[in-house]
């Protein structure tokens, strides 16, 4: 038939989860496991307690993902799945589990980058128009991505230390917040005043790069030094003001890089997609811009497989296949 259906397979960190997604641009069915719930009292994600819970969930997962689908395997004209950045044991299950079903069924097997995943949720809102770029801020990851067309990656600026969601979950940590902290300081940062003097990384004149550890150790001295004098320091101030560093430097480096690269579309990426104030800074910034802004619903801005069936739909139309010899890469290059 004409139309393409791929399953996609995600495990690259704490979400299992398996997706059906029509001709790369339209959701059939995308189920998603959350460990969050596991990880928590640990404040933060435990490599190996993901592996377990992938292990237990990658069959019920897929089986749910096709039922809601109604769709069998035989119906599948390929499985895509993480092949990495990740934590490596938490992508052999789905690496091991895919080639499986590729084996098993006789189907195309596509190893996807995971970032190429985040950026392609918005082609499931959106038709992406070229060229592009793609801020992608997620717990693992801050980077300024160029596309020229489809599957073609130019990282244009990235973080040199921390990624944007791992100092928002540092600094909620420092201030006694829950796992994951994103989501904690964005709602302190709406209750307070961006009042205490924080640094911002601008880096050489013209990077695109990012660096969030210094921001991160200045929350962290502040918030102990008012301790040691006995001072009482206001959290809310506190998350306001981190959080406008933060969405300060993202959205200032965006916009100029917008503007160098002369690009139609500006796509927001990854788990810090959802944070309040840098989309509503975003919208403010691109309200009167030629230049369209996508920003995809919450449930595509956190770790999904319906991401990554998208990006393998574009893969697998340019004649991309992997062997049943690939191997979960943790260090794969976009
Ligand atoms: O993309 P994602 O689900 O997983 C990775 O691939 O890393 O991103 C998770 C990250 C976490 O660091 C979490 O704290 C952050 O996204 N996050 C947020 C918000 N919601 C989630 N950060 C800031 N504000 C939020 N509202
Ligand atoms: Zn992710």
């Amino acid at each position: 038939s004409s139309e393409t259906l791929i399953l996609g397979i995600e495990t690259s960190c704490d979400e299992t989860a398996a997706s059906v997604v029509r001709n790369g641009t339209e959701i059939v069915s995308n189920v998603v496991a959350s460990q969050i719930e596991s990880h928590k009292r640990f404040g933060g994600v435990v490599p190996e307690i993901a592996s377990r819970h992938h292990v237990e969930q990658m069959t019920i997962v897929v089986e749910e993902a096709l039922e809601k689908a109604d769709v069998t395997m035989d119906e599948i004209d390929a499985i895509a799945v993480t092949e990495g950045p990740g934590l490596v044991g938490a992508l052999i299950i789905g690496v091991n589990a895919a080639k499986a079903m590729a084996f098993a069924h006789q189907k195309p097997l596509i190893g996807v980058h995971h970032i190429a995943g985040h950026i392609y949720a918005n082609r499931l809102i959106e038709e992406m128009k070229f060229p592009l770029l793609s801020l992608v801020v997620s717990g693992g990851h801050t980077e300024l991505v160029l596309m020229k067309e489809h599957g073609s990656f130019e990282v244009i600026g990235e973080t040199r230390d921390d990624a944007a969601g791992e100092a928002y979950d540092k600094v909620a940590r420092t201030l006694g917040l829950p796992y994951p902290g994103g989501p904690h300081i964005d709602r302190l940062a709406h209750e307070g005043t961006p009042s205490v003097k924080l640094p911002r990384a601008w880096l050489e004149e013209g990077s695109y790069d990012f660096s969030f550890s210094g921001l991160k150790s200045a929350v962290i001295n502040t918030l102990h030094n008012a301790e040691q004098r006995g001072e009482e320091i206001d959290v809310k101030d506190l998350a306001a003001s981190f959080q406008e560093s933060v969405v300060e430097v993202l959205t200032e480096k965006a916009k100029r890089a917008v503007e160098e690269y002369d690009v139609k579309q500006l796509l927001l990426a990854g788990g810090v997609a959802a944070n309040k104030g840098l989309r509503t800074r975003l919208t403010e910034m691109f309200e009167t811009s030629d230049v369209e802004l996508v920003i995809p619903p919450l449930s595509l801005c956190t770790d999904n497989a319906a991401m990554i069936a998208a990006a393998g739909t574009v893969m697998y139309e340019q004649g991309k296949r992997s062997t049943l010899a690939m191997n979960a890469n943790p260090g794969l290059m976009l």
